[in-house]
């Protein structure tokens, strides 16, 4: 089956004061129809980076981005066109998200409408079913943005990505920008419409906690790589590079006990500069085990277990 979202070899390189920005390096992972993937790792890894390149707003530097099999690397504007309607993307901030003069049902009616899926009063069913969807109400439509709370922002916005009914959500922290008492109800609602319409979804997160509740698997990034690619449950019991163990020692845990028996696995140092990454591994500086090999050879992703592992020490 053709993956909904696949990413070969993507680099994308800013311009930056002398050497370029090397925010993604190398980087290729695919998602499956109707699977979830978590993209994590600290900030300025790359994250936003990769999700902004899948949805066509940035075009690479080099590799290959293909949405249900089309090339968006080189494409023209009307593939790009009908590759974004299939390709939503929802943002970390629901309030720059929505134009605070329009009322929400306008704003969650437009793709529809400006691409002549549907007008007048069919528009106005297809428009209360979404509000429906996201747990508003369809009176809800006449109002404007700073009636609602952030956690009913971040459904009014979640309405609109599905309005075209998409194959693919790209979430770039959904929750992060939302008061913890209703991140867990977001995130719900994410996981039962991801299910409901068999949506493949690429979630962005700098939290392990969420990216556990919501994704089938999980990709590790750090300084513009790959460090570990691995399906939930086998990262989270068994996480094979030295970053994601030293990520997840970082995860409180909400039993104290389980908490003081956690290993401690500091993380120690800054990340490095994306326009001077270290050699080898890119990882190696701020690695409790780096030997010789990691200051020298660039460690490639390879199959250990059920995992994929850029460490040559996994
Ligand atoms: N338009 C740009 N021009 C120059 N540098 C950029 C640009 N966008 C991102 N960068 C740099 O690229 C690197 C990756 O940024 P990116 O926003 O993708 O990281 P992130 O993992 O999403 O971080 P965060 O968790 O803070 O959102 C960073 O060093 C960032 O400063
Ligand atoms: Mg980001």
């Amino acid at each position: 089956m053709t993956p909904t979202l696949e990413i070969t070899n993507l680099k994308l390189h800013f311009p930056g004061h002398g050497a370029p920005i090397r925010a993604v390096d190398d980087v290729s992972f695919s998602i499956a129809p109707g699977e979830t993937l978590g993209l994590v790792g600290e900030s300025g890894c790359g994250k936003t980076t990769v999700a902004n390149a899948t949805v066509g707003l940035l075009a690479p530097t080099a590799g290959s981005v293909r949405v249900l099999g089309t090339e968006l690397a080189g494409a023209d504007a009307t593939t790009l066109r009908a590759i974004r309607a299939r390709a939503q993307m929802v943002f970390q901030d629901p309030v720059t998200s929505l134009n605070p003069r329009m009322t929400i049902g306008t704003a969650i009616g437009e793709p529809l409408l400006v691409r002549k899926v549907a007008r007048g009063a069919e528009l106005r069913d297809r428009v209360a079913a979404l509000l429906e969807e996201v747990g508003l109400r369809p009176d809800h439509a006449n109002r404007y943005p700073h009636q609602f709370s952030g956690g009913q922002r971040q459904r009014i916005v979640i309405a609109r990505a599905l309005a075209l009914r998409p194959a693919l959500l790209v979430c770039d922290e959904p929750v992060s920008a939302l008061d913890v008492s209703v991140r867990a109800q977001i995130l719900n609602l994410l996981v039962e419409l991801q299910a409901r319409h068999a949506m493949s979804t690429l979630f962005v997160s700098h939290d392990l906690a969420v990216v556990r509740h919501v994704c089938d698997r999980v990709a590790v990034m750090y300084l513009g790589r790959l460090a570990e690619v691995a399906p939930r449950d086998a990262l989270y019991a068994e996480p094979r590079h030295p970053y994601t163990r030293a990520l997840l020692a970082a995860v409180p845990e909400p039993d104290p006990a389980v908490q003081r028996a956690k290993p401690r696995v500091p993380l120690s140092g800054e990340i490095p500069s994306p326009a001077n990454p270290p050699s080898g591994c890119r990882f190696h500086t701020r690695c409790p085990l780096a030997t010789d090999i990691c200051r020298n050879a660039v460690p490639e992703l390879r199959q250990v277990g059920e995992s994929q592992v850029a460490c040559h020490l996994a």
